[in-house]
């Protein structure tokens, strides 16, 4: 039984109507613009179309995963909350624009980020209990993999449109008085790393009783001396630094083991006339390059999996989320997240961001026939030979990083 059949009456064929059109990436430029002029009807009359084509054009695709996951209950249940979200929105495709429905639109949005709010962890768990239930093959992997990019690609921007138009409307200010919304139009890039740097070691000294420094320098080729700033959403960032932070100084703590000093991980940020760049490198004995294909991949890390009867673990830590989802974030902007490593060494992951907010398009997955080709088409043959033998496609990562300390990802951004 395909799950989203499961729905009724007439959303089936909403679905394939909403998913005709294909979704409308706003730059980070527009949101600013329009969150400074802020008419709520224009926004209502703009999200009320474009919120349903954006759930529409993701719900096709949970179609046509695999038979398998389709299955799995944690599945089911994301699944189920999407087609919900998707009726309470359409249900305000045709109602005449007035106080009460502006108001009860906003009350809608926010219900519905509330609901949303653990679909990462859900699907996470769907993803496991696959897992333990059957083997998953490269073609089946490479679906997931596929998918689970788009799908939290997806969440993203729908959270996007959500958080600024319920913090424009909604009458609940975030407490920060320059911004429009969630975006801060002058996001000082280093009291960012800053922050994500003190709560990173905050945890990373509970696990290990000392952390690596910090080091800081910045080059700004554009408005020399200045400091460096950037119209983005400052959550996101914090997010990204979070993740790499966490995972430079368990790196180092684990490959300088019981040593009284540790290097320090250094962070440079430069201004160029098109990106941004920050780059975090640190001394944690790096990746060997054979592994390197696999850090972005949802279904890997290098950690064991925290057991279930750990009721205090934080969810998700050491499921591997970090770098696919940060690099999402970095993405989601047109901007990257690219990691480089020396093993014997250390790593570089470097940030790249847009420096110019015309050209910070948001980036949204489409459903067409590209994207339905991709999840039919088999895996093409291999037409170079392989170093390995054929097992490093297989082989999980397994590095033994052996106490399993995990430092807890934060994904609720
Ligand atoms: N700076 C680094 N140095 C050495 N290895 C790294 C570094 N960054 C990432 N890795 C390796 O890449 C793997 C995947 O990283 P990722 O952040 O995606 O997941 P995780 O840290 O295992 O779990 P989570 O971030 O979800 O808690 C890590 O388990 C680690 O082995
Ligand atoms: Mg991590």
């Amino acid at each position: 039984m395909r799950i989203t059949r499961r729905c009724f009456g007439h959303i089936p064929k909403m679905l394939d109507f909403y998913s005709q059109f294909n979704p409308s990436p706003l730059s980070i430029k527009q949101f600013i613009d329009f969150g400074l002029s802020a008419c709520e009807r224009k926004s209502f009359t703009f999200l009320r179309k474009e919120l349903p084509v954006r759930l529409a054009n993701i719900m096709q695709e949970i179609h046509l995963l695999p038979e398998h996951l389709l299955r799995m209950p944690s599945v089911g249940i994301v699944n189920n909350l999407y087609i919900t979200s998707f009726e309470e929105i359409i249900h305000f495709e045709k109602l005449e624009i007035s106080d009460t429905t502006l108001d009860k639109f906003c009350q809608a949005l926010i219900k519905i980020r509330n609901r949303h709010a653990d679909v990462v962890e859900v699907m996470a768990k769907g993803i496991i209990e696959l897992k333990e239930s059957h083997d998953v093959d490269a073609h089946m992997e490479n679906n997931i993999q596929y998918f689970l990019d788009r799908f939290f690609m997806s969440r993203v921007s729908i959270r996007m449109l959500i958080n600024q138009h319920t913090l424009l409307f909604g009458g609940v200010l975030n407490g920060h008085s320059r911004h429009v919304g969630c975006i801060d139009p002058s996001c000082d890039v280093i009291s960012v790393i800053k922050d994500a740097y003190e709560n990173a070691r905050f945890l990373c000294d509970q696990y290990y009783l000392a952390s690596p420094e910090l080091v800081v320098k910045s080059h700004n080729d554009v408005e020399c001396g200045n400091e460096i700033k950037i119209v983005y959403v400052p959550s996101h960032l914090y997010h990204i630094l979070f993740e790499l932070f966490k995972n430079s100084m368990r790196a180092v703590m684990e490959y300088y083991g019981d040593s009284d000093t540790y290097p320090p991980v250094e962070v440079t940020i430069v201004r160029g006339k098109e990106d941004i760049c920050v780059k975090m490198s640190d001394r944690g004995g790096g990746i060997p390059r054979s592994y390197m294909d696999q850090l972005f991949k949802y279904m890997y890390s290098t950690a064991p999996q925290p057991s279930k009867s750990d009721a205090h673990t934080v969810p998700l830590a050491g499921y591997g989320y970090g770098l696919p989802l940060s690099r999402l974030y970095a993405r989601y902007l047109h901007g990257d997240l690219v990691l480089l490593s020396c093993e014997g060494y250390g790593t570089d992951a470097v940030i790249y961001l847009k420096a110019l907010s015309n050209e910070a398009n948001e980036l949204l997955p489409i459903f067409n026939k590209t994207s339905t080709k991709f999840y039919r088409t088999p895996l093409a043959t291999a037409d170079w030979s392989s170093s390995c033998g054929g097992g490093m496609a297989t082989r999980q990562l397994n590095m033994g990083q052996s106490n399993g300390h995990r430092l807890p990802n934060g994904i609720g951004v």
